[in-house]
């Protein structure tokens, strides 16, 4: 289309929270909008729809969704034609359904995770209703197929391997939200993988809430660690990243094909949650410390320089100083690249939620320090190692701090900031790290 079509078409802006599983919903409903006519606006004061895409994981990821909500309303009374629409894992839940209708009636359109397909339905609906549509699906257990995406880079996707999850650890919200684990069909899978890497994809990340139990719900069985090996021959694509993979799950197979497979980053996510073994039998984790660092060993020693990264929870009910310093004992014997670290957030319908020794907030705070304190020396002595390396990188855009630099990942996806511009975004590129610091990594272009 052109420019002055343009002016003329319908302008879409979506917020997105919570994990990559979203944003990749987000990513699917963008590309539906576009078939429908509708253009991306950054600014949600141009938008003639308004879409936010929730999470319910923590607490705090909730009251940023009301807060935001509530600003949305002096923009749709300046501008009543506006549609509003909320969406996410928050909208599976129906006392949180009703707090919309009840106090944000200035929202048009309601829907879930399981229905994101029926947007330009419920858009259509709403513009000929004056009151709020809620269509809500519970799991069918069905996987609705051929979606199109508009992906926020061309160079790197995120693909779905599997919906939902069936481990129901006992802190956790997602398996209300998300429904059963169903794993999409291998076939499905690699079609999508050749068509990105035709269009000059050349990462993808296999998204599932836990990728190692992949092939489970399949008539014919395939286990996660074929599907990498297939992944593994898919021309165009130079590398192959995956999340979240579950302690529990993560079978010698797979530690094999990530050791075999040229294209597989040297890189894995495995969150263990906490380390004593009383919490986490109350977490249902269903694997020990013991397992957990026997793992590690095992992975170590297969894929010499793989980066570990984990989730920790601080605070979990009945959490006493003893087992807490468990935690810290796994961060010191793991010592993980870096890992994301949570408080403890309470989530009604969970049966934790429901457990009477909760941890006071002061407790799980100095804890919550005492871990960061432990965690980030940790991961600047690892990244110090890379002084005057040579690593990898997939260049992903200019660097947001400073125009002059570009920012990428390295296999062992470590963020790293160099001088460049913006004709080396989507080149792998060699570049020799100089200042090695916790977080991130700055170097220089090698020719
Ligand atoms: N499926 C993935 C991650 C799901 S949610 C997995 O099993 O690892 C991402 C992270 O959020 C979890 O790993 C956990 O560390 C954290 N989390 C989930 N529920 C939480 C809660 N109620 N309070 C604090 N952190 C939580
Ligand atoms: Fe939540 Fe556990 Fe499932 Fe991860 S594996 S999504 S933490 S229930
Ligand atoms: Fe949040 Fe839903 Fe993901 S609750 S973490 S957006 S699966």
């Amino acid at each position: 289309m052109d420019k002055v079509s343009n002016l003329q078409r319908k302008k879409y802006y979506i917020e997105t929270w919570g994990c990559q599983m979203n944003e990749h919903d987000s990513e699917k409903m963008a590309g539906i909008l576009e078939n429908i006519g509708y253009i991306e606006t950054s600014t949600p004061k141009e938008a003639d729809l308004i879409i936010f895409n929730t999470c319910l994981v923590r607490e705090n990821a909730e009251l940023k969704v009301y807060g935001n909500l509530g600003h949305l309303k002096t923009l749709k009374n300046k501008k009543p034609d506006m549609l509003i629409a909320v969406c996410g894992c928050m909208m599976q839940k129906k006392e949180i359904r009703d707090l919309i209708k009840e106090k944000y009636n200035h929202v048009d359109i309601v829907f879930g995770t399981h229905n994101i397909h029926k947007l330009p339905e419920l858009i259509a609906n709403a513009r000929q209703s004056s009151g709020m549509i809620i269509d809500v699906w519970e799991d069918s257990g069905d996987i609705i197929e051929g979606l199109p995406a508009k992906r926020k880079y061309g160079f790197k996707a995120f693909v779905n391997v599997m919906h939902g999850c069936n481990n129901f650890c006992t802190y956790c919200i997602v398996p209300y939200t998300r429904g059963r684990e169903k794993s999409r069909l291998p076939e499905d899978i690699l079609k999508e993988i050749n068509e990105l890497a035709a269009q000059g994809c050349k990462e993808v990340t296999l998204l599932g809430q836990n990728v190692n139990s992949y092939g489970k719900t399949l008539d014919k069985k395939v286990s996660f660690a074929q599907l990498l090996r297939m992944v593994n021959e898919v021309e165009g694509i130079e590398r192959i990243r995956f999340t979240t993979s579950h302690p529990k799950d993560l079978s010698d197979e797979l530690i094999l094909a990530i050791k075999e497979c040229d294209k597989i980053c040297e890189h894995i996510h495995l969150p263990f949650q906490a380390g004593s073994n009383k919490i986490l039998k109350a977490m249902n984790r269903k694997y020990t410390k013991e397992h957990y660092l026997n793992l590690i060993e095992k992975i170590k020693k297969a894929i010499p320089g793989i980066a570990i990264t984990t989730d920790i929870i601080v605070g979990f009910p009945g959490e006493t100083e003893e087992d807490f310093e468990e935690t810290l004992d796994v961060v010191k014997k793991v010592r993980f690249d870096s890992a994301f670290t949570f408080l403890y957030s309470i989530r009604k319908g969970t049966p934790a939620a429901k457990m009477e020794n909760q941890v006071p907030d002061d407790i799980k705070h100095k804890r919550f320090q005492r871990l960061l304190d432990t965690i980030y020396p940790i991961s600047l002595e690892i990244n110090q190692e890379l002084k005057d390396k040579v690593v990898e990188v997939l260049v992903e855009e200019i660097s947001k701090t400073d125009k002059t630099k570009v920012t990428g990942r390295t296999r062992t996806n470590k963020v790293v900031h160099f001088p460049g511009d913006k004709t080396l975004i989507g080149k792998l590129v060699k570049v020799k790290i100089t200042n090695p610091k916790t977080w991130t990594l700055e170097g220089e272009l090698i020719n």
